[in-house]
């Protein structure tokens, strides 16, 4: 079954909606997401969108913070230029219907602070800022007869114009997705002229992690097996304080707790951070979160402690509606005892690299959002930077992008209907989820807040043989989302330690024991890995 549009947007959340509903002025767009359309690591978003919007602020000290957070290699033309664009950018999205949480005087916004930054600057819906977001686009994108979305649509693979001719080009050509239809178990061909890649992070390749399960890499994965350049995947941060706690499943607890005063105390109750760096409890996330680590391997402690008890009750329970709600049903009381926190993977830097229109090196393929790498982040993301990268870069990918439709190579080409071999139905699950447990166990144990050669070297070891027994499997069967998943896990996998393994020095997020020197005569830069074929 073949589907055309001008635009295909493989993802919906804060990246891919915001892109539909301004492209959806110009042409038709088809909207392809895995689960439910608000199923995104946008809906869990908590602390909020930074942005200048007080008078006491100003884009030279925003742009500094980004920069210090960044660890030296941010690309500063990109980081002025989102700071910049930030309140215009947040604007429309208020336009759309969202509803920030305002101060009593009700005409100024409620401004928050997070970790790295020098001022307040972070709107935010009380707790539950991603949850608010998505709502009002979702809302929006409902009402809009030019877009039309396929919820329960896995992308498999792009459908690239070299593939179908058995042509090389001097520049390859984006045509558009094969994708499963997760509930009918069919594979559709989905045609475009502009296909974007707003598929969100990665944090599901490690065995902890605050992302929810749609957090696979598949955009990456995707665009890695295309022959786009990826760059940065060394670069995964660790949040420093998720919930500690058996049945919580990595529940996040933001960090504009501390950005309200909390403090990370030891077991013993001990405060820490001021020993780690003079913004103490504050300072960039990739230091708290090797501190935490730090202090936990020192003194044998299952987890850290955030601390907010000195606060007024009423303000805290107002404040963190959600997060006091969800820690009490784990039986805890935040404004009565200090939280077990521990780090778990969050967010990835690196992806797709992109230029400042959201344009791969793949003609007609666009990347925005959590997928891809445009210099903001740098080594580190500044907190509550990402929803705003990935607003801001919707809106420069549909400036660019409106230019291609209409105008693409798809008048001149068939485009084959995805070939299902002679594969047969599957009922070795067992193999995929013994697979998915144990790539996810490699990444925590020898890939994360701290490296060694050694363990890269095990690592890549491990993944390589993973990745050959799902290489035999994945084209012996039927397709399944899992079966996809799990492909693409891998092969994030391996981009992450095959960057960490260049990267010989430490910098932000990439800690190396064997390397723990910064090195910025060699290394003041990106890591780039692109597939040969
Ligand atoms: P997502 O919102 O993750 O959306 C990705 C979409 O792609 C989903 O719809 C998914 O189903 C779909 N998808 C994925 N693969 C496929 C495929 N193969 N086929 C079809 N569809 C696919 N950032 C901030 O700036 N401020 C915060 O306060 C903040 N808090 C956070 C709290 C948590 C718990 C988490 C997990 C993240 C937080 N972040 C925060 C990070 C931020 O939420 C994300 O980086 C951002 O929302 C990413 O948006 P996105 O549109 O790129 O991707
Ligand atoms: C948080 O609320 O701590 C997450 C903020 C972010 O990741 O930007």
């Amino acid at each position: 079954m073949r589907i055309n549009s001008n635009f295909l947007v493989i993802g919906s959340g804060v990246a891919g909606l915001t892109f539909a509903l301004k492209a959806a002025e110009h042409g038709t767009v088809a909207v392809i997401t895995k689960r439910e359309i608000d199923e995104s690591s946008t809906s869990y978003a908590q602390g909020g969108i930074a942005t200048v919007f007080s008078t006491e602020d100003s884009f030279d000290t925003h742009t500094k913070d980004t920069l210090v957070a960044g660890a030296g290699i941010c690309h500063e033309d990109i980081v002025r230029m989102v700071v910049e664009e930030g309140p215009k950018t947040i604007n429309s999205l208020i336009e759309w219907g969202v509803n920030f949480t305002r101060n009593n005087d009700s005409d100024s916004y409620d401004l928050t602070r997070e970790g790295g930054h020098s001022q307040r600057r972070i709107l935010h819906a009380d707790d539950v800022t991603g949850r608010e977001i998505e709502r009002a686009l979702v809302e929006a994108v409902s009402k809009n007869k030019n877009i039309t979305v396929y919820e329960y649509h896995i992308a498999i693979d792009l459908i690239t114009e070299s593939k179908i001719t058995q042509k090389p080009m001097s520049k390859e050509r984006c045509l558009g997705a094969y994708a499963l239809d997760i509930k009918s178990e069919i594979v559709k061909t989905f045609t475009a002229d502009v296909t974007l890649l707003a598929t969100g992070g990665a944090g599901k390749v490690y065995l902890y992690t605050c992302n929810p399960d749609i957090a696979t890499g598949d955009g990456v994965a995707i665009a890695y097996r295309a022959g786009a350049t990826i760059a940065n995947m060394e670069f995964m941060q660790f949040h420093p304080t998720t919930l500690y706690h058996p049945n919580a499943k990595s529940f996040l607890i933001s960090e504009a707790v501390r950005g309200e005063g909390a403090i990370l105390r030891r077991a013993d109750g001990t405060a820490f951070m001021e020993k780690y760096h003079p913004l103490k409890d504050l300072a960039p996330r990739d230091i708290v979160a090797r501190a935490i680590d730090n202090e936990m391997k020192i003194y044998g402690d299952d987890s850290a402690f955030l601390d907010i008890t000195h606060k007024d009750p009423e303000y805290v329970r107002t404040r963190f509606p959600n997060i006091y709600k969800t820690c009490l049903e784990y039986g805890l009381d935040m404004t009565k005892e200090p939280l077990p926190v521990v780090p778990a993977a969050h967010y990835l830097c690196g992806g797709v690299l992109v230029n400042e229109h959201a344009e791969t090196d793949i003609e007609n393929l666009y990347a925005m959002g959590e997928v891809a790498c445009t210099g903001l982040h740098g080594a580190n993301r500044l907190a509550s930077n990402s929803l705003l990268e990935a607003a801001v870069y919707a809106g420069r990918a549909y400036q660019h992008s409106i230019s291609k439709i209409n105008n693409s190579a798809l008048s001149n080409i068939t485009v084959p209907e995805w070939n299902l071999g002679k594969a047969t139905n599957s009922d070795e699950m067992v193999v995929v989820s013994q697979n998915w447990d144990e790539i996810r166990r490699c990444m925590w144990n020898y890939v994360g807040i701290v490296r060694s050669n050694k363990r890269l070297e095990r690592a890549l070891h491990r993944i390589n043989l993973i990745q050959k027994e799902i290489t035999e499997y994945y084209w012996d069967f039927i397709v399944t989302s899992d079966l996809i998943e799990l492909r693409n896990i891998v092969t994030v996998a391996e981009l992450i330690v095959l960057c960490a393994k260049q990267r010989k020095e430490s910098r932000g997020l990439n800690y190396n024991i064997d390397y723990p020197d910064k090195d910025d005569i060699n290394w003041k830069k990106d890591t780039y890995i692109r597939k040969q074929f």
